[in-house]
């Protein structure tokens, strides 16, 4: 295993009619004006935006809100977020919403407590040296923003979808009230399912030795996350399930299942993201749609690795060597998958990529033929094409 340093700072208040809390949690802060930010209109229907004004109001807080943040949210509502808040003297931004709203959040959250352009952040030109502090209240077990260091946000000028990860966007406190969850649609609790699994696949598909307690607790993480989207799919208000589901969002992407690794291999991710980019599909979604074509061609590299998976995770009997027990755990996987409505190729959401898309992708992929992705097997552009190829149709 590798030393390792493991930061959670956000407070957790984890349970139904947790939200009512988030008046004196947002006083605790000591701010003057708040952003409430929040999508596309979810919240406002199910009476939960009135509910964290009122709470805000009683506890004498000053507020302004800011809606119409999109799934794979957009740099334009970020700018208008940032020349609000500056107009406003807004010093706290409250997230009521999920990976989408808290992302555009932290780009915000950036824009305002730095002095040049936020894209500059996730193009890689420079580095942030403070963010507004920020709060959620969790909507949708999924992305794991709510305590991870990340955010990833969509450029409509060509449709970049690019990531930013900094310790300094850790949100202060984190809202999880599971019931929140019961009014979401069925294919976005299975993406969001798949997104908190991939989360920890991703780390524990390492090149490095791991420690053998991560792998537990991973391992045990994902086997949970599988039993309990069934569940939450057959009954939207089961308690459990959904309260499973969303502890193992946060779980999955605060680094706990990454501690003794070295960070993950990440090129599932990064195939979706332009994907995601480009056609604007359910982030959760489409990882399920390269996983296993991203697994059959880096697994040669370590089939025990692979086998171990799936034995501890997908419950595969053994069979004659590795490679066999390790093509049996991603068949079941790619089974999982469709079994909760997802994806498992390009062309499952009604996408038919054409050749010239998939060397789009591949360019933009690889930033441009200047980098490879992943860590497992590293992918260059001409890899990373033919993992789109295979996972075309
Ligand atoms: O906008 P509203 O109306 O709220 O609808 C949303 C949206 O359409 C809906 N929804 C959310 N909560 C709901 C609800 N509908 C009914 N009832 C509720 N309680 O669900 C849809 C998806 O919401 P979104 O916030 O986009 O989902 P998710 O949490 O999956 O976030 C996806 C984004 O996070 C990024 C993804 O790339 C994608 O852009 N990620 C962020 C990460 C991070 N910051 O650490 C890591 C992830 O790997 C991921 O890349
Ligand atoms: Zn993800």
């Amino acid at each position: 295993m590798q030393n390792f340093q493991y930061y959670a700072p956000t407070q957790v208040v984890f349970g139904t009619d947790t939200v009512e809390q988030v008046g004196s949690l947002v006083r605790q802060q000591n701010c003057k004006k708040v952003l409430i930010h929040y999508g596309g209109g979810s919240a406002k229907r199910s009476g939960l935006l009135d509910r964290v004004a009122k709470s805000l109001e009683e506890a004498g807080i000053d507020y302004i809100m800011l809606g119409g943040v999109v799934p794979n949210p957009r740099l334009s509502l970020v700018y208008e977020g940032i020349t609000l808040c500056k107009q406003e003297g807004v010093d706290f931004i409250l997230a009521v919403g999920g990976g989408s709203v808290i992302d555009s959040s932290k780009a915000i959250g950036y824009g305002i407590a730095n002095d040049c352009d936020v894209w500059d952040f996730y193009a890689k030109r420079a580095v942030p040296q403070a963010c507004a502090p920020i709060g959620t209240i969790l909507t949708i077990a999924a992305a794991g923003s709510e305590m991870s260091n990340s955010s990833v946000i969509t450029n409509e000028d060509g449709w970049l979808k690019r990531g930013l990860s900094s310790e300094l966007c850790r949100c202060k406190f984190a809202i999880m009230d599971p019931t929140l969850t019961y009014t979401l649609p069925a294919y976005q609790t299975a993406s969001g399912a798949a997104d908190i699994m991939m989360h920890t696949m991703e780390r524990y598909f390492t090149p490095v030795e791991t420690l053998p307690l991560t792998d537990a607790l991973a391992e045990g993480l994902i086997r949970s996350v599988m039993s309990d989207v069934k569940t939450a799919l057959a009954d939207p208000q089961d308690y459990d399930s959904h309260a499973g589901l969303m502890w193992a969002s946060s779980l999955s992407h605060n680094g706990l299942t990454g501690c003794g690794t070295d960070g993950g291999d990440w090129a599932s991710h990064q195939l979706e993201h332009e994907l995601g980019g480009k056609y604007d599909i359910a982030h959760g979604a489409g990882l399920c749609a390269v996983w296993s074509s991203w697994a059959r061609t880096v697994m040669p590299a370590n089939p025990a690795r692979f086998a171990k998976f799936a034995v501890n995770v997908m419950g595969i009997t053994p069979g004659a060597n590795d490679t066999e027990t390790a093509n049996r755990g991603i068949d079941a996987m790619e089974a999982f998958f469709q079994s909760i409505g997802m994806p498992t190729r390009i062309n499952q959401m009604g996408i038919d990529l054409t050749e010239d898309d998939m060397r789009e992708l591949a360019h933009k992929c690889s930033f441009m033929n200047t980098r490879k992705i992943g860590k497992f097997v590293q992918l260059d552009r001409e890899a990373i094409y033919e993992i789109y190829q295979k996972a075309k149709a």
